[in-house]
């Protein structure tokens, strides 16, 4: 484990520093410290030590109580395979795409009104009066795009590195969840606007959902809640939209890190694994070789048994 910065580390469990390192001088200060007093002894001096100190006491006060460094050092510091590239990002990618869309989302929550007669000119207030209105409206809308998007490049660079294979199953069950989440949360958040584009957009979904097989009529009846798109339609897909699917998308985050944390990263497909380290002889006497007999990029023996000591690449995990 990675060693946590003294800052972080309350003072009473601190190491004592030797004279020498992190800043401790090597020669002892001077005893009489009435004739010489170092700058940090003056009243000025202690003063301005103790506020530096004061958010690394407070957060050590919470540590000593909650115990999460442990935790977090585990979560941070985490060893990663070799070869790790750009598209290992995708997922954070996506992460960070849904946290703007439920910053975003609260901020709309706060203008809209999810009635039939209302909704339209609400969002028209958003965009037209609202401070800062149509940026956020705008980056909720192409966001839950980008989103989209995002979510489907990921899933792509997990199965093609095969990462939903043993152990991972469970997570990519998970990600399926949440893909099946996203494309919801997209759906039901069309119809919001009620503008014609949003009103025919969601008949037709609710239509294509009503042609799936033997759940597929009840399911177009539950969204559209009741004989045609209407007021109770807007309010149920705005209660789905901004409390059950934002709910159960963090929650299922929640486990889909969790198990990444705990099943550590899947080395890419072209990686090798280490070879097993075998002890050589450091004279390979049947070969007739001096040395351990390793031959750059080739095979050695030892007592007759073939050795790959090419150089693998290490998939050391959590
Ligand atoms: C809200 C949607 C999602 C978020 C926020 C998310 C987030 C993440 C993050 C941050 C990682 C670790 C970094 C990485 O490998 O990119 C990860 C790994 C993983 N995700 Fe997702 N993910 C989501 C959806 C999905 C989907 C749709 C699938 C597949 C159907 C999926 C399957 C996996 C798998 C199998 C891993 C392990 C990868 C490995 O071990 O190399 N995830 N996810």
């Amino acid at each position: 484990m990675p060693k946590l910065s003294d800052l972080l580390v309350p003072a009473p469990l601190r190491k004592t520093p030797k004279p020498g390192e992190a800043g401790v001088p090597k020669t002892p200060a001077p005893q009489n410290l009435k004739d010489e007093p170092p700058e940090q002894q003056t009243e000025y001096g202690r003063l301005g030590e103790k506020a530096l100190e004061a958010p690394t006491e407070a957060l050590a006060w919470v540590d000593q109580r909650m115990a999460a460094s442990g935790f977090l050092t585990g979560m941070l510091f985490r060893k990663v395979p070799k070869g790790t590239n750009w598209f290992y990002t995708l997922g954070s990618a996506t992460l960070i795409a849904f946290i703007v869309q439920a910053i975003t989302g609260v901020f709309l929550a706060m203008f809209y009104t999810p009635s039939t007669t209302q909704a339209y000119t609400s969002i028209a207030h958003i965009n037209n009066d609202v401070f800062l209105g149509q940026f956020v409206h705008g980056m909720h809308k192409w966001g839950a795009s980008v989103m989209v998007i995002l979510i489907f490049l990921h899933m792509a660079r997990t199965f093609f590195f095969g990462a939903y294979k043993y152990p991972r199953e469970l997570n990519w069950v998970i990600g399926v969840v949440l893909l099946i989440l996203t494309m919801t949360m997209a759906f039901t958040g069309y119809l919001l606007p009620f503008d014609q584009r949003s009103y025919w957009a969601s008949i037709v979904g609710i239509n294509i959902n009503g042609t799936g097989p033997i759940v597929g009529p009840y399911l177009s009846d539950f969204l559209r809640a009741g004989p045609e798109v209407g007021a109770t339609t807007l309010s149920r897909f705005y209660a789905i939209h901004m409390l059950l699917l934002p709910g159960a998308i963090i929650a299922l985050i929640g486990a889909h890190m969790y198990l990444v944390v705990k099943l550590g990263t899947t080395a890419p497909p072209w990686t090798k694994a280490d070879k097993p380290r075998v002890a050589e002889p450091t004279t390979n006497l049947e070969a007739g070789v001096s040395g351990n007999g390793y031959r750059p990029g080739g095979a050695s023996t030892i007592a007759g048994v073939q050795l790959d000591t090419s150089p693998g690449d290490g998939t050391a995990h959590a």
